[in-house]
């Protein structure tokens, strides 16, 4: 018994040290972390209960029938986040780069099975050279079955990949397919095809970092969902976004203790927005003065910033918002504000999260670039995740809300529970100055005449009453309230009970 027992120790040890010191001084060396120690940060001391550490590759080419490392490049298995559980694989990229091997999937499909089964969250930490080279078919088999059950489980439990390395090739396929990607500044970059292969089909000269890094991911293709100095940044932002997220989609949304007051009073919001309809004011102030603490979880901050959204709480409960913010683009909606907006309500209401919808927006966004990048398309998108949505749905006009935007920023005319305007809100077809053109095209005379008209046109819709006197705002309540308000709303709402009509999935314009 000494001896088996002195034996596990030994392979522990061995398990433990993954491709050796000599790797783990080159990762340190990058800026990196090794697997271990980054969930060792990521979960609560002593909580990890790992899985298949004496897993090896089976590989009989290349001479890899002599090169075996207990655990084959990544390490799986469980622990808490706060208490609550999470699954997890993280590749380890000392050993054989971390590159995927038919024995490595097995491990992550292992860990996958039993989150969808045990309706936890799955956690990805990746840090990979893609396809084990040594293993071909092998290898590309192992990505499938790894893509399949992030498909299966999608929307099921959330699915979120940190990216704190390369990773290339299969490896870039199953983040996209997950909820959210995080990537680490200067050490992780994502691409389909790397720099050598762009230079061979394209002749272009790109380097690893301005093909796939961090700040092109979060900036211009919006593949992820943001960027961190550092693994112990990432890491400890990621334990945040944890705590907001309900374990399945059968638990509800966390309940955490809130120290803020319900029924706070925020006087400064009476003036947050200026007497000129012309001049911006910034939406991240009303959201942070509405949710519990001013805690507030930012998704795709660098992308589109002309929509917010991100997490909050209210009462110690988990919100989505969705805000227009008049700093950027006035607020209109373009394609890239309209995506990033559809996938988050989309995500809140596979999770049963509560979406509150703040709204200040001229539009769609006119103009050839939009319409030739297919703007209808991805107006579409939004239109529909709101739509479709059956979770509570709170929303809040502060200022405008006009032609197809209004309807698409969760009117009352989608399905919207609550439906708040500020006195300030003007609800209308367009702008006056635009309205007063059109009708008046063939008849308007000199400018003191437009003036005349468009003030006109400003009384008599620029303004909450008319949507308020036909019921498609439910109140119009003083900013200072807001936050009462939708607190209340939202307690109201808990049971709410909406199904839409039984189908295999539905055809959102994708
Ligand atoms: C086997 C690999 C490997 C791989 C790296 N290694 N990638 N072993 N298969 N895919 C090994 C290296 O041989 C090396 O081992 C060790 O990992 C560390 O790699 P380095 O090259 O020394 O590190 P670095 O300089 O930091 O470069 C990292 C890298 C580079 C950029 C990831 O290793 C690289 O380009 N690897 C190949 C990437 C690739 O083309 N993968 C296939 C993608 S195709 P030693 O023992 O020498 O230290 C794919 C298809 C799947 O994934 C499609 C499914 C849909």
């Amino acid at each position: 018994m000494r001896d088996i027992v002195a034996e596990l120790a030994e392979r522990r040890r061995i398990a433990r040290l993954g491709g050796g010191e000599k790797y783990i001084d080159a990762q340190h060396g990058r800026g990196k972390l090794t697997a271990r120690e980054r969930i060792d940060l990521l979960l609560d001391p002593d909580s990890f209960e790992e899985i298949d550490m004496f897993v090896e590759h089976d590989g009989q080419e290349f001479g890899m029938q002599d090169k075996k490392i207990p655990g084959d490049g990544v390490v799986t298995g469980w622990g808490t986040v706060n208490g609550r559980p999470i699954y997890l694989y993280a590749k380890d990229f000392t050993v054989f780069g971390g590159s995927l091997s038919k024995a490595h999937s097995k491990k992550i499909n292992k860990v996958q099975d039993m989150a969808l089964r045990n309706g936890v969250p799955i956690i990805g930490i990746l840090d990979s050279g893609g396809a084990r080279i040594q293993e071909g078919v092998d290898a590309l088999g192992g990505y499938a079955e790894v893509f399949q059950r992030n498909t299966l489980a999608s929307g099921v439990i959330p699915q979120i990949t940190m990216v704190m390395g390369p990773c290339a090739g299969g490896d870039v396929y199953s983040p996209a397919l997950t909820d959210f990607i995080f990537m680490v500044r200067n050490t992780s970059y994502m691409f389909v095809t790397g720099p050598g292969v762009v230079k061979t089909v394209t002749n272009e000269e790109v380097t690893a970092e301005e093909l796939g890094g961090a700040k092109v991911h979060t900036t211009k293709s919006s593949v992820a969902d943001g960027a961190y100095d550092n693994d112990v940044e990432a890491l400890a932002e990621l334990r945040r976004l944890i705590d907001f997220l309900p374990l399945s989609n059968q638990t509800g949304v966390p309940e955490q203790p809130s120290h803020d007051v319900r029924d706070r009073v925020e006087e400064s919001l009476d003036t947050l927005v200026p007497d000129n309809p012309n001049m911006p004011y910034n939406m991240m102030e009303l959201v942070t003065k509405m949710v519990d603490e001013g805690d507030f979880f930012e998704i795709q901050k660098d992308f589109a910033k002309n929509v917010i959204v991100g997490f909050g709480r209210i009462e110690g409960r988990t919100v989505g918002v969705v805000a227009n913010q008049p700093m950027v683009l006035a607020g209109v909606l373009d394609s890239d504000a309209s995506r990033k907006a559809a996938r988050f309500v989309r995500f809140c209401d596979c999770f049963d999260i509560p979406i509150v919808t703040l709204v200040d927006v001229p539009g769609f966004l006119p103009g050839t670039s939009q319409e030739y990048g297919g703007l209808i398309k991805h107006g579409a998108k939004l239109l529909f995740a709101y739509a479709e949505a059956t979770v509570p749905k709170i929303t809040v006009i502060t200022r405008k809300a006009y032609g197809g935007a209004y309807d698409v920023m969760a009117s009352k005319h989608l399905r919207g529970d609550m439906n708040y305007a500020w006195p300030t809100a003007e609800i209308a077809v367009m702008g006056a100055k635009g309205a007063v053109e059109i009708i008046f095209r063939s008849s308007i005379g000199n400018d003191e005449e437009i003036a005349a008209r468009t003030s006109e046109y400003e009384d008599k819709f620029l303004n909450p009453f008319v949507a308020a006197e036909r019921g498609y705002i439910d109140e119009v309540i003083m900013p200072r309230n807001t936050r009462r308000r939708v607190a209340r709303s939202l307690a109201l709402l808990r049971n709410k009970k909406l199904d839409n009509p039984w189908k295999k999935h539905d055809n959102i314009p994708l």
